[in-house]
């Protein structure tokens, strides 16, 4: 018996074993791949009153649009709405940045991007919420992303004990032009992240379907302008002028054969003037022609070579015409870039949340451009487009910098909601590769 009994002992001794460490097994399971607790941030998103209080921020930003480097009003409404919800922030950062934190405030950290900046143009809607400053508008939908980023920080600070690490809100200044994110950058505050995460509003794209691709997203961007000299007078007597119009209609003309000629045809290139100024008479030849355009490509070395040809090719046909010309490139913004990794992430969080015919893994990559590509250069980053169609462009859709976009704000929630989770699940994945020993505020209430 007493065998019998020290063999019984053992056997349960072992099934406690067993039990046990299918326990622990479930758990690391639970918190390296399922995200269980984090499944209802669309429903959160879309109750009442987040989608009410979502709505009026973006109203308010919509009709009062600030400029590149002057979103100070912007800058203290988002700041206004972090203190409400107790969420904790660096400021000013980059001129009207502002940098929040949610989490431990230990490693892993991972940022999510929203810029705030409006575009000098005119808006041509007329509504309740129009644009109330003159030449003025958010006709890049710049509001709807702050809007999204302040309802993911409302989010996630609600499953803050979740989240295990380090949710950085990045509300950055200047996307059109300005480079912000460069400046964002340059101050530090994005040190130790290592992902980011933004989103565009697409507005061609229905409400609840996303879409992205993995590498190259948009192009790099540069701008040139030249100045073409040659010898004014009499436009009777052209034999004792040196004529610029000429000169630089020829210039245009060879800068177009950069891309048919010299580019290979499966790497997307572009080559635009948009510019072009010279002579004030119908019969006086001017002394010189100013022109200015812009370059696009995928590759740096594709964007460099570029770069290099539009400089020869308009000094050079400028001395065939017997002119001199002076050119001044300079480079935008790099190629949008993203991550495979965070791709993948990507595609199973939005899938989850939407389904998997609202999510197009495999998007038409655009010639535009975004200041997003600054942080992919130094930190593994990702930007995904988010429907935002309204329902009465069925036949003309309004695109982004037009005065007439209007946006559905019925995508709002999937922002934010995307946003959130996308935060919260990738410190949920990447617990693993933080240093052991280090020390999390919650982790006894997990
Ligand atoms: C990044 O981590 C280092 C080392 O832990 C720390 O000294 C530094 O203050 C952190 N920087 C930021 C911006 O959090
Ligand atoms: C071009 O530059 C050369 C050298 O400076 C100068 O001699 C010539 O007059 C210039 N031509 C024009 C059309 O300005
Ligand atoms: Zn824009
Ligand atoms: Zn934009």
């Amino acid at each position: 018996m007493s065998s019998s009994f020290k063999f019984k002992c053992f056997q349960y001794f072992f099934i406690i074993i067993f039990i046990l460490n299918v326990f622990a097994a479930t758990t690391i399971l639970s918190s390296s791949t399922d995200d269980s607790s984090f499944n209802n941030f669309l429903d959160i998103a879309k109750s009442p009153e987040v989608f009410d209080w979502m709505i009026n921020i973006r109203r308010k930003i919509h009709e009062n649009p600030e400029l590149a480097y002057q979103e100070f009003e912007t800058s203290e409404l988002i700041r206004s709405e972090l203190d409400k919800m107790g969420i904790s922030y660096k400021h000013p950062v980059a001129i009207t940045g502002v940098i929040g934190f949610i989490g431990t405030g230990f490693s892993p950290f991972v940022a999510l991007r929203a810029d705030m900046d409006a575009l000098p143009m005119q808006e041509m809607v007329e509504w309740e919420h129009k644009s109330k400053v003159a030449g003025k508008m958010h006709a890049c939908g710049h509001d709807a992303h702050v809007t999204m980023l302040l309802g993911a920080a409302k989010i996630l600070k609600q499953h803050e004990k979740e989240i295990q690490g380090t949710v950085v809100l990045v509300f950055q200044p200047a996307e059109e032009g300005g480079g912000g994110a460069k400046k964002i950058l340059d101050s530090g505050a994005l040190e130790n992240v290592t992902a980011i995460f933004g989103l565009h509003i697409a507005p061609d794209l229905p409400i609840g379907e996303v879409d992205s691709k993995s590498g190259p997203i948009l192009a790099g961007s540069g701008r040139f302008k030249a100045k073409i000299s040659g010898k004014g007078g009499h436009a009777a007597l052209p034999q004792h002028s040196i004529d610029p119009i000429l000169a630089a209609s020829n210039v245009i003309v060879s800068l177009q054969q950069l891309v048919s000629r010299e580019a290979d045809p499966l790497d997307s290139q572009v080559v635009t003037i948009a510019k072009f100024h010279g002579g004030s008479a119908f019969n006086v030849i001017p002394d010189y022609v100013t022109i200015g355009g812009t370059f696009r490509a995928f590759s740096k070395q594709s964007f460099n070579q570029l770069r290099q040809r539009i400089e020869q090719v308009i000094i050079g046909q400028a001395g065939v015409h017997r002119c001199n010309a002076t050119v001044d490139v300079k480079p935008g913004y790099p190629p949008t870039v993203n991550n495979g990794d965070l791709h993948e992430h990507f595609v199973k969080v939005a899938v989850k949340m939407l389904g998997i015919n609202k999510v197009d893994s495999f998007m038409t990559p655009i010639m535009a451009a975004e200041d997003f590509s600054f942080y992919q250069e130094v930190i593994p980053g990702y930007l995904f487009f988010l429907g935002v169609k309204n329902a009465e462009h069925e036949q003309f859709v309004p695109s982004l910098h037009s005065p007439y976009l209007k946006i559905n704000e019925d995508g709002l929630p999937y922002g934010a909601a995307l946003h959130a989770s996308l935060a919260a699940n990738y410190l949920l994945k990447h617990q693993q590769d933080i240093a052991p020993g280090v020390e999390r505020k919650y982790h006894d209430e997990l």
